[in-house]
């Protein structure tokens, strides 16, 4: 992937966007006054830096950066005292009056799942893995640098620590019990619409699988248990029963809360 610099970027940006290529092994270019067509002849993805911003040109028409998405609204609801299914599925499996526990959100995506579970939970220790390089650098940088009005919200993304990795061998090189709980929100079995969110990550996105053998991995790992976010009638549920189902009695979507109190 290239990175490089918005077009009037001072030296100071200039600067940061090289030491930042050096740190992730990208190759830097100076923009000049290059058009984005022109840097993205080489067939890469493009970063492009400008004031605390990272855009990911994937072509002419494809284009992301970070945004705090559904969190803004999540936010909004909770701070009025209303339910969030995520929060809830989290709280039923932590003791109540512990609330310094670890959470691995093995598809970090776009960070909206795991921005919540900060916000909610300020004392848990959250880290994000995300598969997809583009995708990774985007909510990576963004949680590091996007500054909201409300410095709790701003806290909760900084307390997230973003890794580039798939959550296979992620899991695979941890001891056993060794992660209070796991969440998974992979990409829907049956994608009946695409979320607004990801589409201009269409083509970008990773495809990991719950299988069987995730599954064992997540009981082996998660100490209290796991969650999986997906279709009521998605295949992972017919195949594992989850302990209990958190979602709206009409929701398109759900969380599977398996807790390993009763799983044993
Ligand atoms: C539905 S999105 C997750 C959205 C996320 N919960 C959020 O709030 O933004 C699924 C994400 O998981 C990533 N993904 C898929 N397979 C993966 C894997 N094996 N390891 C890590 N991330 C993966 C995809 O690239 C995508 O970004």
């Amino acid at each position: 992937m290239i990175i490089t610099t918005s077009q009037k970027a001072s030296l100071s940006v200039k600067e940061e966007t090289k030491e930042l290529a050096d740190s992730l092994n990208l190759a830097y270019r100076e923009r000049h006054k290059k058009p984005i067509s022109e840097l993205l002849l080489s067939d890469m993805p493009v970063a492009v830096i400008s004031k605390n911003q990272l855009t990911i040109y994937f072509n002419e028409n494809q284009e992301h950066r970070f945004h705090l998405s559904m969190a803004q609204l999540r936010i909004l609801r909770l701070q009025r005292g209303e339910d969030d299914h995520l929060v809830k599925a989290v709280g039923s499996l932590i003791d109540e009056s512990s609330d310094a526990f670890s959470i691995i959100d093995c598809t970090l995506g776009l960070g909206s799942d795991s921005i919540i579970m900060s916000y909610a939970f300020p004392n848990a220790h959250i880290i994000g893995v995300e598969a997809s390089f583009p995708i990774w650098l985007s909510t990576w940088f963004g949680l590091k640098s996007f500054t909201h009005e409300d410095i709790s919200v701003t806290n909760a993304l900084r307390r997230i620590d973003a890794r580039y990795d798939n959550f296979e061998s992620y899991l695979q090189a941890l001891p056993n019990h060794s992660v209070d709980i796991l969440y998974f929100d992979p990409m829907f079995e049956v994608p009946i619409e695409e979320s607004p969110q990801f589409k201009p990550l269409r083509g970008h996105t990773s495809e990991g699988k719950i299988t069987k053998s995730i599954i064992k991995e997540a009981k082996r790992v998660s100490r209290l248990g796991f969650i999986i976010k997906e279709r009521p009638f998605s295949s992972i549920f017919q195949d594992f029963s989850p302990s209990k189902w958190v979602g709206g009695k009409y929701s398109r979507i759900g969380y599977g809360v398996y807790s390993n109190k009763e799983l044993q």
